[in-house]
């Protein structure tokens, strides 16, 4: 039994005491009440009765000498823990370089929607705005959608009544950037060459590949004897500026009320076997009913205008599958720009 406590004295005198976590093993192996000083202690029936005095003193004696150890080890490491949340270490060494502070950055939207403004404005093109709340007038009508007509169903609306007691519903949360063509023509006269970058709102439900709001750039272009071969080399030097002169793109007939002929524009997104076509912006020769609607003489001048998708862009651009990664606003997202 003597050569067990002396064992167990020299353990205890032994231990290394420099965590919390060796602190507490320490604790459950000699202190708590299931530990090894107790158990020693409830073996004291099995010892001769002369011997039990000498060896309950002992067992005390390494009763005493642990819970000294374990309090005085406790206490040294809260005493350096204090230091640490001071913030100054001993080890610290004050020449090194301090940690780079994190900087923020522009939204990937932001950065593309940049790209193509840097693209326009090298081309001579100025900047142009109008409300996102529009009426229908400027949204569709002078867009030459006639009333009624099922192209205004090409683009799913959100109406917005005026008052609460208004029974039409006459403004609208503008769909494409396009009444900003009508602004600009309405109140300046020809030429114009400007692009409007801008937010437009469609009530589609929210999936990878369409949400509920979205950022577009328009263009206009009217002057006299504009033609289409400009528009189309207007296109394909954008591509070429955004994408690196290997991009892949074709060039399809489409429908637009306000161009005629109208077309869009595909960017081969995958590699040479595995991929698709995506669109990513609409164009095509101003309509002559669109030009006399702001006034402007089609006789004389003739145009280009062009809707491209921002979100289109950044996402073949960085490729991003899902475009609601885009307004999630998760930093894990957002860092790697
Ligand atoms: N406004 C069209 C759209 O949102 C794009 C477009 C703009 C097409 C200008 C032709 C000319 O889909």
């Amino acid at each position: 039994m003597s050569q067990l406590t002396d064992r167990i004295k020299e353990e205890i005198h032994e231990a290394v005491l420099n965590s919390k976590d060796e602190l507490e093993s320490f604790r459950l192996k000699y202190i708590s009440r299931k530990g090894r000083i107790t158990e020693l202690l409830s073996k004291i029936g099995s010892v001769a009765p002369h011997e039990r005095k000498e060896f309950g003193q002992k067992v005390n004696h390494l009763k005493e000498l642990a819970h000294k150890k374990f309090s005085e080890a406790k206490e040294k490491l809260e005493k350096n823990n204090e230091g640490n949340n001071s913030g100054i270490r001993a080890l610290d060494d004050p020449t090194l370089m301090p940690a780079p502070p994190a900087f923020g950055r522009l939204h990937p939207l932001s950065q593309t929607q940049q790209m193509i403004k840097d693209v326009f404005f090298r081309l001579g093109f100025t900047i142009s705005d109008g409300p996102e709340l529009e009426d229908d007038f400027h949204n569709f009508t002078a867009l030459n959608f006639p009333p009624e007509h099922p192209a205004r169903d090409m683009q799913d609306t959100f109406f917005i009544k005026k008052t609460d007691n208004d029974d039409e519903d006459d403004l609208v949360l503008r769909t494409h950037t396009s009444p900003v063509q009508i602004r600009l023509m309405q109140s300046s006269k020809p030429p114009f060459r400007s692009i409007m970058p801008g937010r437009v709102y469609r009530n589609e439900s929210i999936t990878a590949k369409s949400y509920c709001l979205f950022h577009q750039v328009e263009g206009l272009y009217v002057d006299k004897d504009v033609s289409l071969a400009e528009l189309i080399d207007t296109l394909v030097m954008f591509v070429e500026m955004i994408y690196g002169e290997g991009v892949r793109y074709q060039i399809r007939p489409s429908f637009f009320p306000f161009t005629e002929p109208s077309l869009e524009m595909d960017i081969w997104w995958g590699d040479e076997k595995n991929g698709k076509w995506l669109e990513i912006l609409g164009a095509g020769m101003v309509h002559p009913n669109v030009l006399k609607a702001c006034g402007v003489d089609p006789e004389i001048y003739s145009g280009f205008a062009f809707g491209m998708g921002v979100e289109r862009i950044a996402m073949l651009l960085y490729g991003i599958d899902d475009i609601r990664h885009l307004y999630d606003n998760d930093l894990r997202f957002l860092q790697q720009f």
